[in-house]
């Protein structure tokens, strides 16, 4: 789905720009965002919902994956809403200028302040527990509009990690509690409850875990009415995994949101229920393959018959998925494209950390030293869970499209990374 292609220097190409001469313009490591790729997956999964949903339907972005000013704006012109996550990612959401009526606010420990800044927005909240419950009927002067996530009991194949559906997870209502929560929830009317949400993970392959979702939420729909409850809004959450690796075979957009809503339909035909509004939240699928990160190489380290080290001026920092999840990247050398991949080495990162590996086995052409690596699907949860590690500065983004580069966020500096620091008086 990326718009790469190889130029006649042999250099990769994003959205029509030159990887090579980007890292020379802005600088290294860089973030490379191609905005076509992004924009095409927002419009499969809204077309898909579109023609396979005979009902309402909404998709948000699940900004978590990445969440800055540029992206929310692109998501939204593409007329997604966006789930947020903080108070953080709902100040950026509206920063960027989204409406708050398209806006979802999700969280497992929302704080008050929190609260009070989605009231005040005007954005739906996504309630997960009792004590938020609580906390909104006391705090809120005017009905506000709220989801309840429930813990559906559903057990999915990806990362132990990254799985929420499953019974012992943090997040969510558990449903042995539904006619309690319900009955609350009826008795206050302050509490606007308009749907119901629930995710079971993320990088998943499978669709069947999202169609037995769509059976247990259209229960759950059945179970609020009998409290009068009139339930008009699902939210089956995101999860639709990407191919890091040649191997990896996920279903696509169209062929997972179809299930998605073949499976709702099914499902409240069965039960003879009104079809209610279906939202799902993607966040990975639409950002994912998006994105490049371009390293510059720097020391090489041969150790005979073990191994060879290549090290880049990035790593953990940038990308924490490999030491956090063991995650696989494929990658190619941005100046040597079709070059004979003649040699294997791992690819660390420049962190004072031995599992700061971004790559164990990379094959490779014989490169140098200042040759560009580039590491492909960088687009979720890099840049959104990057650090300062060892006082890295965070690298530069840029988005392209059609030949045109420009930068959405700037490279931190070196006075960036002491901005909040205090010195005591007595240590001048
Ligand atoms: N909705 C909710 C409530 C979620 O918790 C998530 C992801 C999503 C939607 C979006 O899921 P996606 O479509 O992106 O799979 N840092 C991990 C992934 C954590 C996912 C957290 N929740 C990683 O790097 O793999």
């Amino acid at each position: 789905p990326l718009s790469a292609q190889v130029n006649s220097q042999d250099c990769l190409e994003i959205g029509g720009c030159d990887v090579t001469a980007l890292v020379e313009q802005f600088g290294s490591p860089l973030y490379i965002l191609d905005e076509m790729t992004v924009r095409t997956a927002c419009r499969q999964y809204r077309e898909a919902m579109a023609s396979y949903y005979p009902g309402e339907s909404l998709v948000l972005y699940a900004s978590k994956a990445w969440n800055s000013l540029a992206v929310c704006a692109i998501v939204a012109s593409e007329g997604l809403g966006i789930d947020v996550v903080s108070g953080g990612e709902l100040y950026t959401a509206l920063q960027a200028g989204v409406s708050p009526d398209k806006l979802y606010f999700h969280g497992n420990n929302k704080s008050s302040a929190e609260l009070e800044l989605a009231i005040e927005s005007g954005c739906t909240i996504v309630v997960d527990n009792w004590l938020e419950l609580q906390t909104l009927a006391n705090i809120a002067t005017e009905p506000v509009r709220i989801l309840l996530r429930l813990t559906p009991g559903i057990e999915c194949h990806t990362h132990e990690y990254i799985r929420t559906g499953h019974l012992d997870s943090k997040f969510g209502f558990d449903p042995n509690v539904l006619d309690e929560l319900f009955r609350f929830v009826s008795q206050h009317p302050i509490l606007n409850c308009i749907g119901l949400h629930a995710h079971i993970g993320s990088q998943i392959f499978e669709s069947q875990p999202h169609k037995d979702l769509a059976g247990v939420l259209v229960d759950f729909i059945s179970k609020a009415s009998q409290y009068d409850l009139p339930i008009q809004l699902l939210n089956v959450g995101g999860g639709l995994g990407i191919c890091y690796t040649e191997s990896d075979d996920p279903p696509s957009i169209d062929a997972w949101v179809k299930g998605v809503c073949e499976a709702i339909v099914t499902a409240c035909e069965e039960r003879q229920l009104p079809l209610p509004k279906l939202l799902c939240e993607p966040g990975r699928s639409i950002i994912g393959s998006a994105c490049v990160t371009a390293y510059t190489i720097g020391t090489r380290k041969e150790i005979p018959e073990i191994r060879t080290y290549l090290a880049i001026d990035g790593g953990m920092s940038d990308n924490p998925r490999p030491i956090t999840y063991q995650s696989v990247y494929r990658c190619v050398v941005a100046n040597r494209m079709s070059q004979p991949l003649t040699e294997t080495v791992t690819i660390a990162g420049k962190h004072c950390e031995s599992g700061d590996i971004l790559i164990k086995e990379a094959k490779l052409p014989q490169t140098e030293s200042g040759d560009i690596f580039v590491v492909m699907s960088t687009g979720a949860y890099n840049y959104s869970m990057a650090s300062n590690y060892n006082r890295i500065p965070r690298p530069a983004a840029v988005l392209v499209a059609e030949g045109e580069a420009e930068l959405i966020l700037q490279r931190e500096t070196y006075q960036d990374l002491i901005r909040h620091d205090c010195l005591p008086k007595r240590l001048t």
